[in-house]
């Protein structure tokens, strides 16, 4: 039964980002306040890499987090892996056009099956990804697995904020002004009525600490942005 569940969300997940990485970019931007991009400098920001490491940017899509990633780490080698192609087509075709994306490969697979031995990366960045994932706890094992002892994990998501009033109005503005603008831009309704539906049912930032504390993660630090609407956890592997 729990099987089912989780091959209907990957089947659906793929099936939504198919359907909006044309235009995932300008709606995520739109639908953020254009709040995106700050939210990911800092995520990269908290990544400190040395020249050289070697990071892992898991649920790539479009590749915008790798591209924070690649600029402020001059050289550093970045690998992206997502499982639905059509994103990650949208992300080749920005990188071909931008010499600065150079060292950033891209590698289609899954999250909760990572393709690589245990102990390779440095850091390890999720972008708005967890939301999406069938499963968060095995994500969190997969993804401490591959990254070295000592190594940084930070995770970037969209959240709810803690405040009463806040709250009630960042309902309001998902559930109305979101999934309508999103489907209207994105011409696939059902797409954008996803998200608010995915950031509800989403576990609260305490509880995603115990899945990372659970995974073998340690010193997690939640780092509220945006009165809370959004959300940076960073961890530390233990050795
Ligand atoms: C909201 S997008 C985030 C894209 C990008 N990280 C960003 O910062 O905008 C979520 C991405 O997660 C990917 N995804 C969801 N579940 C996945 C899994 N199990 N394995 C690999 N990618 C996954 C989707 O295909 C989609 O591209």
């Amino acid at each position: 039964m729990f099987g089912d569940i989780k091959e209907d969300k990957t089947a659906y997940v793929r099936a939504v980002f198919t359907a909006i990485a044309d235009r995932y970019d300008l709606i995520n931007s739109l639908l953020t306040l254009g709040r995106d991009g700050a939210w990911r400098r800092f995520a990269a920001s908290k990544c400190r890499i040395s020249p050289g490491e070697l990071a892992l940017d898991v649920a790539t899509g479009t590749g915008e987090l790798a591209r924070h990633l690649s600029r402020r780490n001059h050289g550093s080698p970045i690998v992206g892996i997502d499982f639905c192609s059509g994103m990650l087509l949208k992300a080749r075709a920005k990188f071909v056009s931008s010499s600065s994306d150079n060292a950033i490969e891209l590698v289609l697979g899954d999250v909760l099956q990572l393709p690589f031995p245990d102990n390779t990366f440095d850091c390890v960045t999720i972008g708005f990804g967890l939301r999406n994932f069938a499963d968060i706890d095995t994500a969190f094992y997969e993804i401490a697995r591959v990254v070295k002892p000592r190594g940084r994990v930070v995770s970037l998501e969209l959240t709810r904020p803690s405040s009463s009033p806040v709250r009630e109005l960042h309902k309001f503005v998902l559930s109305r002004i979101v999934s309508c603008i999103g489907g209207l831009i994105s011409g696939s309704k059902e797409a954008y009525a996803y998200l608010p539906d995915s950031i509800r049912g989403f576990p609260s930032p305490e509880r995603v600490k115990e899945i990372m504390e659970n995974a073998g993660l340690h010193e997690v630090e939640i780092r509220r942005l945006t009165l809370g609407a959004a959300t940076v956890h960073v961890a530390t592997k233990g050795d």
